[in-house]
């Protein structure tokens, strides 16, 4: 999933290696200053053809890269050009980085280019994208920095991500969101699948949803699950559990996951099985062109719309 900086913004496809990625973005600055423009990080761009992405992953590993974040046509980031593969390499030490730049242009990837990652843009950028936004015939998202005074008919929903995914700000977030707003009438049963932020089972709840129960798998989107189900006055509402999908019980009225292609195909069965009759389920986190073998793998259920917003798309089914 992608886009601009942002919580967001760091999602983009990445191998194993890419951990260190990740990493960066939990440090936080180094060292105490509000200069915009101070180096941080020494990174190497260089785009590649699809098929040279694990040779020149592996050479920047052996060149001392602590990560390499992957961009291309399906992640958030995107590549340069469509045709090619943006390899994002970081690393520890300016003199590594200069040298393997330098290497993969001496092998023949001309445009490899060292340079740093400047001032704390990087960490903080994302937030002045993220302003009140009206989402659907109700819902307002907005962040705790930027308060909003609500209407009669607005249902506020306020989320901070923190290191999550889920600010409501991407396209796969906001289609999930307005089938929420549409389709949730109150008393529902409702299960958020790789919640991320929390914000689409947070939305149901404040729609009028009964009960949520909200899973991922990374620990972190879990803690800030929580935090903003507090910040909503729905923690008493929402379960919030890393228990995986295959190991819940019950059956649940609406079930959302925006979750990628690959994983909502391993899920499909047991996405399938936790929907009560007469239940939703919104799948987004897909491409467009993804959603017919999507929507081949959940044949049991019926198709009810394929809602697309720019360049992604949801696939809503029904029992
Ligand atoms: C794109 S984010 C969606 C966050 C939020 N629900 C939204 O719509 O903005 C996808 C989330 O799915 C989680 N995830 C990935 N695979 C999963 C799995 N097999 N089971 C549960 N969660 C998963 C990720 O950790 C991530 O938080």
């Amino acid at each position: 999933m992608r886009r601009g900086d942002g919580p967001e913004a760091l999602s983009g496809r990445t191998p194993p290696a890419a951990a260190a990625v990740r990493a960066r973005r939990e440090d936080g600055p180094r060292g105490r200053s509000s200069g915009a423009r101070v180096p941080r990080f020494p990174e190497v761009h260089v785009d590649v053809a699809p098929s040279e992405e694990d040779t020149v992953v592996a050479l920047l590993h052996l060149g001392g890269a602590r990560g390499v974040e992957v961009r291309d046509a399906s992640t958030l980031v995107r590549a340069h050009r469509t045709d090619r593969v943006t390899l994002v390499a970081a690393f520890e030490d300016e003199c590594a980085a200069r040298n393997a730049a330098a290497r993969l242009r001496a092998l023949g990837w001309r445009g490899a280019r060292f340079g740093w990652l400047l001032g704390d843009a990087w960490r903080d950028g994302w937030r002045e994208h993220f302003r009140p936004t009206r989402i659907g015939a109700r819902l307002v998202v907005h962040p705790p920095w930027a308060p909003w005074t609500a209407a009669d008919d607005d249902v506020p929903v306020c989320i901070d991500p923190a290191q999550a995914f889920g600010t409501g700000t991407h396209e796969s977030t906001r289609l999930v969101l307005r089938e929420l707003d549409r389709r949730i009438g109150g008393g529902e049963r409702v299960l958020d699948v790789g919640c991320g932020s929390g914000i689409l089972a947070i939305a149901a709840l404040r729609l009028g949803a009964r009960g949520a129960t909200a899973i991922d798998v990374d620990p972190e989107a879990l803690a800030a699950c929580r935090e903003n189900a507090r910040r909503n006055r729905v923690a008493s509402r929402l379960r919030v559990c890393a228990t995986p999908l295959d190991r819940l019980r019950g059956r649940y009225d609406t079930i959302v996951a925006n979750i990628e292609a690959r994983v909502l195909l391993e899920l499909a069965a047991a996405l399938t099985e936790r929907l009560a009759p007469g239940g939703a389920l919104v799948l987004s986190g897909l491409l467009r062109g993804q959603q017919h073998e999507i929507r081949a793998s959940f044949g049991a259920l019926r198709h009810v719309a394929t809602p697309v917003d720019g360049d992604w798309v949801a696939l809503v089914l029904a029992r």
